[in-house]
């Protein structure tokens, strides 16, 4: 027997424990008859961390997801925490500063299918194919000092040399392997840090020649994905510009509910997780989109356990529902999270029979 993979599952807030259940019954379907065998293990984390531990963040989920071989997280926060002591986006920050996840890839891919469901029209979209490699531990997020007082408040944007080099590096490699075109956002007509950035940025392109590089500024960036997003490969970006302009890219494929994302580091489990959040508005409802949940669960088994095959059984699977139009309002339909679910599951399900018939 194969050895066993140890997930660790941190389920979440709000929509979390709806759209990760979705996540781990497509797992289930995937794995089934096959030599890939895996233990889940449930760890508080964020609100539920709060509820169940009095931490966002306890130790103990440090420690088990650090001896994982892949975490998977859903969302966490909202209202019911706004106001704790500490707050559960505080533990998702430290957990990705603790396993030191420096790197977090978005991906937009726009499919023939989607080309309808976006707000933008489809020959703008059609081949849009980019992914937004986001610094994740530093920058205005982690910088020091940091105070917040009823007549003044303070943020500090930090980054040394080294971490911008090694973002460089995971965004370069990414590119060599892809359309070879990076894309280096930063604010350097205003902020030290973003001058730092470019010009580490232009070093480090040297080293890579076969890959072609431009530069913007964040806010003409922002223009750009919407004018011609399709004319990107991966871009790279400071950790807040990279927050924001991953939201601003997940709507041209349609809905932020279906964009996962990985945070890599330089040793240890990956980290995969939707890029949107708890979604409170939504939630209970049984409408929450579990497609970013179920990319999130084949991102993690091409990029942590090498199961390509696996993987694109998956994106076969959410294409066939959105071929059929099935799907959440989100996305333009009247479909529950449920139904989206149970016909993935199902088209999995089937072909794997198939395979079995045909050996
Ligand atoms: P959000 O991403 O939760 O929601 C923004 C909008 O997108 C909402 O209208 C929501 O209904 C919709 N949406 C998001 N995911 C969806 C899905 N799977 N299906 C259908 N619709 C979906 O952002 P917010 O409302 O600004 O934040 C809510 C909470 O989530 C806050 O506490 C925030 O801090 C937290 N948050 C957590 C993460 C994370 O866990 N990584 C990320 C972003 C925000
Ligand atoms: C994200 C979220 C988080 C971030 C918040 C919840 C801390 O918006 O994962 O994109 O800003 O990184
Ligand atoms: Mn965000």
């Amino acid at each position: 027997m194969s050895e066993i993979k140890k997930i660790a599952v941190l389920k979440g807030d709000y929509i979390g424990p709806e759209i990760m259940d979705a996540g781990l019954s497509v797992l289930a379907a995937v794995t089934q008859n096959t030599d890939f065998n895996y233990e889940l293990i449930d760890l508080p984390f964020g609100g539920d961390g709060i509820d169940r531990c009095n931490d966002p963040l306890p130790r103990s989920t440090v420690e088990k997801a650090k001896e994982s071989d892949a975490i998977l997280l859903s969302a966490i926060g909202g209202p019911k925490w706004d106001n704790a002591a500490k707050r559960p986006e505080q533990g998702l920050l430290e957990i990705r500063s603790e396993l030191n996840l420096f790197a977090n890839v978005r991906p937009t891919k726009v499919s023939q299918i989607q080309l309808e469901r976006s707000p933008l029209k489809a020959d703008i979209i059609d081949h849009t194919d980019f992914v937004i490699v986001r610094e994740l531990t530093s920058g205005a997020y982690f910088g020091k000092p940091r105070a917040l007082t009823t007549t003044n408040a303070i943020d500090t944007m930090y980054y040394s040399v080294e971490e911008i080099e090694r973002i460089m590096h995971v965004g370069f490699k990414m590119a060599a392997r892809r359309k070879k075109h990076v894309t280096i956002v930063d604010k350097s007509n205003v902020l030290a840090t973003s001058k730092l950035w470019r010009q580490v940025g232009q070093s480090i392109a040297k080293r890579y020649p076969d890959v072609t590089v431009d530069y913007y500024y964040v806010d003409a960036m922002s223009m750009a994905i919407i004018r011609e997003p399709n004319s990107f490969d991966v871009v790279i970006t400071p950790n807040l510009f990279g927050d924001i302009l991953s939201d601003e890219a997940a709507q041209i494929a349609g809905s932020i509910g279906q964009i996962p994302s990985m945070s890599i580091g330089s040793e240890g489990p990956n980290l995969y997780e939707p890029i949107h959040g708890s979604a409170p508005d939504i939630a209970g409802k049984g409408i929450a989109n579990p497609i970013s949940m179920i990319n999130t669960v084949a991102m993690m088994l091409a990029e942590s356990f090498n199961e390509q095959e696996m993987a694109q059984e998956i994106r076969k699977a959410v294409a066939h529902v959105m071929t059929k139009r099935i799907s959440t309002p989100d996305m333009g339909g009247k479909d529950t999270t449920k139904t989206v679910t149970d016909n993935i599951v199902s088209y999995i399900n089937e072909h794997t029979l198939q395979k079995v018939t045909m050996k």
